[in-house]
């Protein structure tokens, strides 16, 4: 008989189930309690309807979240830029060219080197709380390269992996930027796709262009991979158009739209993923959540945790600037990093609380979720369980 594990004393539990508690989108139950069984949730509720189970937790009137869903980071890296992040809080500008130094550095280390940092990284993350992570390839560029990295995080049971062979052009093909688009669209492909579920394309100035982007993405899709684009971060592209005609799960930054760009994501299933630890990290102007969810659009907020634009594994931090800085309401920014993310990751079995879903759930020391971004920088994450599991 699989034993039964009951959270009581909840002051706050969010679901994101509109049916539960207020009926708003977080559904949330005041007052409650929740009960595992088999790493699954098997039932939430008032906490004075809590069903008899094998082992009783009490909360002692915390509040618990789902786990949070960091829906893009590039975690497959080696080396450090802590200079380059440097120069630029003394007024040098970011641009995508940092990308090479993180390629170096990462073709020379060794697979374990590869696999301890990304573990690393990962238990980082759930101490803070996230319970499910997407990464990508992109900082080795070459078939050997690109695919050893997502065998290593295949091999350290990432869940979510995503084929970035298209980051920048390295430099051996800086003369033949569509002899690599050939490669990375072939070749690279071929030896990659066993070990992802996603191709994603930075379709930048600087980087790939619309058709160097469409062949990689479409060469993806045939492979089975769903797409995902790095999308007008830096300068207004077509990478968003893109996105939605490819049918890609997410178009991620978004921080240059056009109101063509708003109305395409507006009326498509693709999220639009917004990474303020980016704009932080690299003193840009934030993406406009405000005009995003006001036409509709699905937002996700995630890390973006990278050694260059984006050095932060903390999803806290994230609500905390998108509530302050991109004026999300606290529960906005709550759904977006949860329920949002797991949608960007075309997931209904997580960032959410409901009977069935994957057990994954953070307490929070504070009655509720508001205090992520009315506390920022406080460490509130004070337990976690993943698939029914107390990890912290
Ligand atoms: O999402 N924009 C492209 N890639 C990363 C940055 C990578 C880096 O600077 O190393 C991003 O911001
Ligand atoms: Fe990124």
């Amino acid at each position: 008989m699989p034993r039964t594990l009951s959270l009581t004393n909840l002051a706050t539990l969010v679901t994101n189930d509109p049916a539960q508690g207020d009926g708003g989108p977080l559904g949330i139950i005041e007052n409650a309690a929740l009960v595992i069984e088999d790493g699954k949730v098997a039932w939430v509720g008032p906490g004075d309807k809590v069903p008899a189970a094998d082992e009783l937790y009490d909360a002692g009137g915390r509040a618990a979240i789902p786990g949070f869903v960091d829906s893009h980071s590039h975690l497959l890296y080696a080396g450090d830029r802590t200079q380059e992040f440097n120069a630029r809080m003394s007024g040098r500008v970011y641009t995508a060219g940092g990308i090479r130094t993180t390629v170096r550095a990462t073709r020379e280390a060794g697979d374990a080197q590869l696999a301890a940092t990304l573990k690393a990284h990962v238990r980082e993350m759930l101490a803070q709380g996230t319970t499910t992570v997407e990464t990508k390839s992109g900082y080795g560029l070459s078939p050997e390269h690109e695919a050893r990295a997502l065998r290593v995080a295949a091999e350290s049971g990432l869940e979510e992996i995503t084929y970035l062979g298209a980051h920048i052009v390295p430099p051996e093909w800086a003369e033949d930027p569509d002899g690599y688009t050939a490669l990375v669209a072939g070749e690279m492909l071929e030896e990659c796709a066993p070990y992802a579920r996603w191709v994603d394309v930075f379709c930048e100035e600087g980087a790939f262009d619309e058709d160097q982007s469409r062949t990689i993405l479409t060469a993806g899709k045939a492979k089975g991979l769903t797409p995902r684009v790095h999308a007008n971060q830096l300068t207004h592209g077509p990478g968003v158009q893109l996105a939605v005609e490819v049918g890609a799960a997410s178009a991620d930054h978004c921080t240059h739209l056009t109101d063509v760009d708003v109305d395409a994501l507006a009326n498509s299933a693709t999220v639009a993923t917004l990474l303020p630890g980016c704009e932080f990290s690299t003193r840009a102007v934030y993406p406009g959540a405000r005009r995003l969810l006001e036409a509709g659009v699905t937002v996700a907020l995630s890390t973006d945790c990278n050694p260059g634009s984006s050095y932060t594994s903390s999803m806290p931090f994230c609500i905390a600037i998108a509530v302050r800085e991109m004026g999300m309401t606290p529960d906005e920014a709550l759904w977006s990093a949860t329920a949002g993310g797991a949608q960007a990751l075309r997931r209904t079995d997580i960032g959410r609380l409901t009977v069935g879903s994957r057990a994954d759930l953070v307490l929070l020391d504070a009655p509720s979720h508001v205090h992520l971004s009315y506390r920022p920088g406080v460490p509130l994450v004070s337990a976690v369980w993943q698939r029914g599991v107390r990890e912290v």
